[in-house]
C-alpha cells in the first residue's frame, strides 16, 4: 500500500545519487558548499548538471570564473558536508574556518578537496535561470578517484559515499549488488 506524497517533496523519491562538496572560484578566490541535487548529463562528450540557488555563493564565483570542481566525500566528512552547508562563503571562508584541506587544479583554477572519493574538474558549458535556482550544465575536463576505492567501479563498502535523502538525513553506501 502507497500513500500520496506532496509533490514538492518527489526529490525526496530519487535523489539519491551522492551528495557532493562543489568547489568553487580560482587558485586565490574558494568556496566549497554541498549539493545534493547533480546528475550526469552524457558521457560522450562528458557533462553533468547541478542545480545552486542563484543567490548562492557558489552560483556567484561559478558565473565568475566559469568553472566548478564536483567533490565526492565520504562519510568520514560528513562534518563538512553539514558544517559548509550552514554558512555561506559570502561571510566565512569555510577552508580555514573547518580545517578543509585541498590542492590545486590540474585542468581549472579552482581547488579541490584532499581527502575526498574523487573530484571531477569542468568548465562551465552553459546555465539557465529557473525562478531563483540556476542549472550549471559543466563539461568535464578531468577527475581523479582514490586508487583503493575504485576498480572499474566506485567499490561501494570501500568508498562509503554519502547520498542525501532529506533536510539532515543520508544513508551510506555499504553493499555492491551485481546481477
Ligand atoms: C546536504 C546538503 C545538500 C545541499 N544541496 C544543495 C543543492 O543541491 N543546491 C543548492 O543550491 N544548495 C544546496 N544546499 C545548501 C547550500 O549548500 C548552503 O546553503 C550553503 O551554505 C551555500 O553556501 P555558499 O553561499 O557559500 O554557496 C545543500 C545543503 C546541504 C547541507
Amino acid at each position: 500500500m502507497k500513500k500520496v506524497l506532496e509533490v514538492e517533496n518527489y526529490y525526496k523519491l530519487i535523489n539519491h545519487g551522492p551528495c557532493v562538496l562543489i568547489t568553487s572560484g580560482n587558485k586565490k578566490i574558494k568556496n566549497v558548499s554541498p549539493v545534493a541535487w547533480i546528475t550526469p548529463l552524457n558521457d560522450e562528450p562528458p557533462m553533468v548538471i547541478i542545480c545552486v540557488a542563484s543567490s548562492h555563493y557558489t552560483a556567484k564565483l561559478i558565473n565568475k570564473y566559469k568553472e566548478f570542481v564536483i567533490n565526492v566525500p565520504s562519510v568520514d566528512m560528513l562534518k563538512i558536508v553539514n558544517d559548509t552547508g550552514k554558512i555561506s562563503g559570502i561571510k566565512s571562508d569555510k577552508f580555514s574556518e573547518f580545517n578543509i584541506e585541498y590542492d590545486f587544479g590540474q585542468k581549472v583554477d579552482t581547488v579541490h578537496l584532499k581527502n575526498c572519493v574523487g573530484f571531477v574538474e569542468t568548465k562551465l558549458w552553459f546555465r539557465k535561470d529557473f525562478s531563483g535556482v540556476t542549472l550549471f550544465v559543466g563539461k568535464v575536463v578531468y577527475c581523479e578517484v582514490e586508487k583503493n576505492l575504485y576498480d572499474n567501479y566506485l567499490i561501494p563498502q570501500k568508498a562509503k559515499t554519502v547520498h542525501h535523502i532529506g533536510s539532515n538525513k543520508f544513508f551510506v553506501s555499504s553493499k555492491l549488488i551485481q546481477v
